[in-house]
């Protein structure tokens, strides 16, 4: 395993980037990692897609996914909100969380209509199997090299949600395995991505490859597993988009395993 990086300098070298390799066993972790957000976000804004693209992007996902409009979504690390002020315009319930409360405060001022929380991805403030829908797009939780510790953080958002609920989990890597320096977000390689989720305890779709703004353009076509093996076997050294649904085994459900 890679040696991880500090989050920030003068941080004492805690072993740990964006909180992953130690997510449930180290609470100073999360501490430094709301930290590490609160100062991000007071000092910068996050780079969204433009408002239309977003929409259609999460439109396409929830097709997809077989999310009725009007169904609540949980958007889990959200940042300022934005994707969750998407799906709120779209018609859902949506809600967002996020674990920096800068980042949260800045949502508020910026989205009035959007219920935002301040919370922690790795324990929800939420009843088991209560929730209907989790997006989940980039959160730092999934950014580690143990991939055993990604597992676990999807099987214990799936536990928060009901029989037949879903989680859309998007990623973002080049597939190459690249830690690079110069950036925070580690490049999971194809067969790591393809162990992040448990195939025999929940039902999986994916994950596909694709990008933002081809899903915007090209709908579910983009989200197919042709698609993915061109995109992958083009070799195109580009962040692409790491796109799993994930639904909860029950009775009645309806999404096949891939
Ligand atoms: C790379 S940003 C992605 C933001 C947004 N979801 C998007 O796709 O634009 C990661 C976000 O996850 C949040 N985050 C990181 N760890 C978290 C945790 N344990 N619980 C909740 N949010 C967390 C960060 O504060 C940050 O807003």
């Amino acid at each position: 395993m890679r040696k991880e990086g500090a989050a920030e300098e003068g941080d004492g070298g805690n072993v740990f980037r964006f909180g992953g390799e130690n997510l449930f066993r180290n609470d100073l972790s999360k501490r430094e990692l709301k930290k590490y957000y609160d100062k991000f976000f007071a000092q910068t804004e996050f780079d969204n897609p433009d408002e239309q693209v977003a929409q259609r992007f999460l439109r396409t996902l929830l097709k997809k996914a077989r999310v009725p409009t009007g169904a609540a979504v949980l958007d889990v690390g959200c940042a300022t909100g934005f994707y969750a002020e998407q799906f709120r315009r779209l018609g859902y319930r949506a809600v967002g969380l996020d674990i920096s409360s800068v980042a949260i405060t800045k949502g508020a001022l910026k989205y009035n209509l959007l219920p935002l929380l301040v919370g922690d991805a790795g324990a929800l403030p939420f009843k088991r199997a209560s929730l209907d829908v989790l997006f989940m797009s980039g959160c730092s939780l999934a950014n580690t090299s143990d991939i055993a510790s990604i597992r676990k953080f999807i099987e214990s958002l799936m536990d928060h949600v009901r029989d037949r609920g879903v989680l859309i989990f998007v990623g973002g890597s080049n597939l190459t395995g690249e830690f690079p320096s110069q950036s925070e977000w580690i490049h999971h390689r194809y067969s790591e991505i393809l162990n992040f989720v448990d195939r025999e305890a929940l039902d999986v779709e994916g994950p596909y490859i694709t990008a933002v703004k081809l899903v915007a353009m090209f709908g579910r076509l983009s989200l197919t597993k042709t698609m993915s093996r061109v995109l992958r076997l083009l070799g195109i050294k580009k962040t692409w988009s790491i796109i799993y649904i994930v639904r909860k085994k029950g009775a009645g459900s309806t999404l096949r395993s891939k």
